[in-house]
């Protein structure tokens, strides 16, 4: 079932580009989105105030991700929040809230309980999953599906793309609904929707040999940091949340701009940290600031790992290392950047001898709360 590959994470990461092709497949039509499952459900999107999305693990970085699209296309408030958190305490939520719950099986325990509640109280409810028929689309209004195939490795990688996908998606849908954003920013955003699975492609094909090689370096590394800015940070916390779970080793994710905050305290020499550099041509402001953070760190001695656009000059004289990402709109970086993580993850794993499909401790879908 592997078909050749040495596990099936790396399987399913190599499924990067077809799991994104496949979420958006019959859902783009002339320029816009439409997504079928979401037909006369309009309502769902038209009189809310909030959008509340639940998960767990990997699913809620996905999330995190996502809040950038739905505040900034569908102009919606939106908090993240973790199932299980959400569930116990005393949320503010009724007919005006839509949660959005995000679950590659659909059986997390903890999702399903928050999801049961929060219709409970009396908000919409809409799933996001990748299984078809799973329990928490059957306890939801409406589903959009993910269409990344079935996922075996218990660190969630190709269904983490899908989400975003998805996430993206139905920000455009909201978008288009409530009239925040105009037709030719969606088709613009649809292009560079299409053209992401190509671009991961490449990733793979020019960086796979490389940060592998980088691993392989790295296997006796006992932390290591990722900086991330904006919807990179949730990507930071993705890489972070990858290496414990497959690597065992000490792992963080800290948003860029908090580095002076407290977490440069950690910086030694030989500290690896990887950072995303987010392109100079969306924000010249906010690369500048990425990339002194990058001069802080590497003052301090760190191992700067860089993950930039091609062509990116400027953080060459301050990187150990750069790994490349083709060019893309500011919201789409996030699908890109994620891959050298994903590719490292499993790199280290695999350069300590460690299972990277089964690590110890862990259950693909945990079906207990
Ligand atoms: C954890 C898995 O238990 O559940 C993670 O180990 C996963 O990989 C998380 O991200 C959420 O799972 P699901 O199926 O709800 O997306």
């Amino acid at each position: 079932e592997k078909g050749g590959w040495s596990s099936f994470m790396a399987k399913e990461v190599s499924e990067e580009p077809e799991a994104v092709a496949n979420t958006i497949r019959g859902r783009i039509h002339e320029g816009t989105v439409v997504i079928p499952e979401l037909d006369g459900l309009d309502d769902l999107f038209s009189g809310i105030s909030r959008i509340v999305v639940i998960a767990c693990g990997t699913a809620a970085y996905a999330g995190q991700v996502g809040k950038y699209a739905l505040e900034k296309w569908a102009r919606v408030p939106v908090d993240v929040e973790l199932a299980h958190e959400f569930r116990y305490r005393d949320p503010v939520i009724g007919p005006g809230t839509l949660v959005v719950s995000i679950s590659q099986s659909g059986e997390t325990m903890d999702t399903l309980m928050a999801v049961k509640f929060a219709r409970e109280q009396g908000a919409k409810t809409l799933s996001i999953c990748n299984t078809q028929g799973a329990t928490i689309p059957r306890e939801s209004d409406a589903v959009v599906y993910t269409h990344a195939g079935p996922e075996v490795a218990v660190a969630s990688t190709k269904a983490f793309v899908a989400q975003i996908t998805a996430l993206y998606l139905l920000a455009l849908h909201v978008g288009r609904i409530r009239d925040t954003i105009a037709a030719v920013d969606i088709a613009e955003h649809v292009r560079e929707l299409e053209a992401i699975p190509a671009k991961i492609q490449r990733v793979l094909t020019l960086e796979q040999a490389h940060i592998e090689q980088l691993a392989h370096w790295m296997a006796d590394t006992r932390s290591v940091l990722f900086l991330g800015r904006n919807v990179g940070y949730p990507i930071a916390l993705e890489g972070a949340l990858k290496l414990k779970e497959i690597s065992y080793i000490h792992a963080e994710g800290f948003a860029a701009g908090e580095l002076k905050h407290g977490p440069i305290a950690l910086v030694e020499p030989g500290q690896p940290v990887f950072v995303l550099v987010p392109s100079p041509r969306h924000s010249a402001l906010l690369h500048s600031k990425v990339v002194s953070n990058i001069q802080e760190i590497q003052a301090r001695g760190a191992r700067v790992i860089v993950i930039a656009e091609e062509g990116d000059a400027a953080v060459l004289p301050f990187a150990d290392e750069v790994l490349h990402i083709p060019l893309a709109g500011a919201m789409f970086e996030p699908l890109l950047a994620v891959v050298p993580l994903h590719i490292f993850a499993m790199g280290l794993a695999t350069a300590r001898g460690l299972d990277v499909d089964q690590p110890r401790n862990l259950a693909k879908s945990v079906t207990v709360e």
